[in-house]
């Protein structure tokens, strides 16, 4: 089998196009086409200076991001962090000013080209990483399972308590769901075991860069991928697992389709649980902090009005809490799918297993990778 790191870098530097290249071209593609790759980097979010990422903290009195967010929001605020003892996991003590994005300097430069470990929210450090290291710093998340059961400790499953909040892993954290549960970014249920780090193909784990582009950051076409997935006419068509995981009989369908369904499903859970248990019905909303809200009308949906930040959920319960931690988890990554898939998958049943504890769910059929 070829290994796949090669023709992923390869297909990247050719913006594409997989090209056959006699001796003189292979000489030409060892120099970089510097055009090329700042063409490539101008087109993606990382230059996007009009989103919401990099433009958030514009209209703040203080006029700089605070050192609590200019780690992975700024050009400049990584290589300070780089430069502590990186004990405060993505923290560093001085703002940074405004209007910056993920540039040239922000990758490369002695600190983040040298970078090997990397600390994840929950405390875990992985070491021995290549030149992702520094991607997996800035896509982890901010929280981790551990927030939420130090929040829950010594508190009943089933009973409201009026001092819990919702806790939310962040954005497109998808070096802590592809580390699983050797990131533990995820809320992890006692006594079961999670899959670790996505070994995509055998012997070779995968690395960001294995898929990404670290300039366009699209992933590799998917030419590249159907050489082993063979028929997939999208990404989400890639299916290697043949075990039934959402219950559904549907084991041809591409994987990303069962996490949707298990995804979907946990939503319903939840919305049962609310109504039954913590006695206040609740929605969420993909696009409104804090994402959970008072479902006041009781119609199970999102109505105008009701996800505004004094509407939030507060009638949160342990057991409540940690299945929507789940369900934000998965939902704020929306390449899990090829991050970790079975990661994602046993968050979302046992999440829902859980929650069984308490009300009726339909679990029947569902299989635990
Ligand atoms: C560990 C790195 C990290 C830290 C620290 C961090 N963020 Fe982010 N944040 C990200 C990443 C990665 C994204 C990318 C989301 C995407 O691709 O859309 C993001 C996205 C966002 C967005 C855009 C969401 C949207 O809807 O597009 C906002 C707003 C934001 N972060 C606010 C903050 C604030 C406020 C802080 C500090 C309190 C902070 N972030 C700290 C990594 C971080
Ligand atoms: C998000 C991080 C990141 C940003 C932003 C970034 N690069 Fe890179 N760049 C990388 C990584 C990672 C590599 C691969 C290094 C390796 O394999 O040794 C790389 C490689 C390169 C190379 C070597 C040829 C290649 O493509 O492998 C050049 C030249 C380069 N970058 C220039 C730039 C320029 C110019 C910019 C800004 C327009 C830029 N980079 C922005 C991460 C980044
Ligand atoms: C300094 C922090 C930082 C580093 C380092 C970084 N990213 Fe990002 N990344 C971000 C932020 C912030 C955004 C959101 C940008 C936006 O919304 O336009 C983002 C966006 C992205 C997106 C697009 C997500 C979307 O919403 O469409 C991808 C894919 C991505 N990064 C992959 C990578 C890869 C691969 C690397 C390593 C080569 C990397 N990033 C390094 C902070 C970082
Ligand atoms: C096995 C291939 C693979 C690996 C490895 C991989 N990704 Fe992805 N990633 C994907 C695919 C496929 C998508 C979904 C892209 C789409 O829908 O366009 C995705 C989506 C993303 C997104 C969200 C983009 C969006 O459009 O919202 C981010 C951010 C991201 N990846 C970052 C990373 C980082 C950081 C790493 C390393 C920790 C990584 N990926 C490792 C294949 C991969
Ligand atoms: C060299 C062969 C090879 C290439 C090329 C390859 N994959 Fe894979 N892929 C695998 C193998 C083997 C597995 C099964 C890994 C496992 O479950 O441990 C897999 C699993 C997956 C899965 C999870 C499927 C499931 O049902 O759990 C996704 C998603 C995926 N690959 C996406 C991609 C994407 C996207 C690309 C192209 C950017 C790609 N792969 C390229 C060999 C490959």
């Amino acid at each position: 089998m070829r290994r796949p790191t090669r023709i992923f870098t390869l297909c990247a530097l050719l913006g594409g196009a997989i090209a056959i290249a006699g001796s003189a071209a292979a000489q030409d593609e060892k120099k970089p086409d510097l055009a090329k790759i700042t063409e490539a980097w101008l087109a993606s979010p990382h230059a996007d200076r009009s989103a919401e990422a990099f433009k958030h903290w514009n209209d703040d009195e203080d006029r700089v991001v605070p050192g609590e967010c200019a780690t992975c929001h700024t050009s400049r605020g990584i290589i300070d962090y780089l430069g502590t003892d990186l004990r405060a996991v993505n923290v560093i003590d001085q703002p940074q000013p405004l209007g910056s994005t993920v540039d040239c300097a922000t990758c490369h430069n002695s600190k983040s080209m040298a970078l090997q470990s990397v600390v994840f929210p929950s405390g875990a450090r992985v070491d021995g990483l290549g030149k992702e290291a520094i991607c997996s710093t800035c896509h982890q998340g901010r929280a981790s399972g551990a927030a939420v059961t130090e929040a829950i400790a010594g508190k009943e499953d089933d009973v409201v308590a009026g001092d819990l909040t919702f806790i939310n892993i962040h954005y497109k954290a998808a070096a802590a769901t592809q580390m699983g549960g050797v990131a533990r970014g995820g809320y992890q249920y006692e006594d079961r075991t999670y899959a670790g780090l996505f070994v995509h193909v055998a012997k070779e784990p995968s690395t960001c860069l294995s898929c990404h582009s670290q300039h366009s950051l699209k992933p590799a076409p998917l030419e590249a991928c159907i050489t082993c997935h063979e028929g997939a006419a999208k990404y989400t068509d890639i299916r290697t697992t043949r075990i039934d995981v959402a219950g559904d009989g549907d084991t041809a369908q591409g994987i990303a389709h069962s996490i949707a369904a298990l995804h979907r499903m946990l939503g319903e859970a939840i919305r049962k649980y609310a109504v039954e248990v913590s006695d206040a019905p609740i929605v969420y909303d993909a696009h409104a902090f804090p994402y959970f809200f008072a479902d006041t009308d009781g119609d199970g949906a999102v109505s105008p009005g009701e996800a505004i930040f004094p509407n939030r959920y507060q009638s949160w319960t342990p057991r409540l809490l940690k299945a929507a931690y789940n369900y934000q988890f998965v939902a704020k990554d929306p390449g899990a799918y090829s991050h970790n898939p079975h990661y994602a998958i046993q968050l979302l049943q046992d999440s829902m297993a859980d929650l069984g504890e308490a009300v009726e769910i339909d679990l029947s059929g569902l299989v635990r990778p």
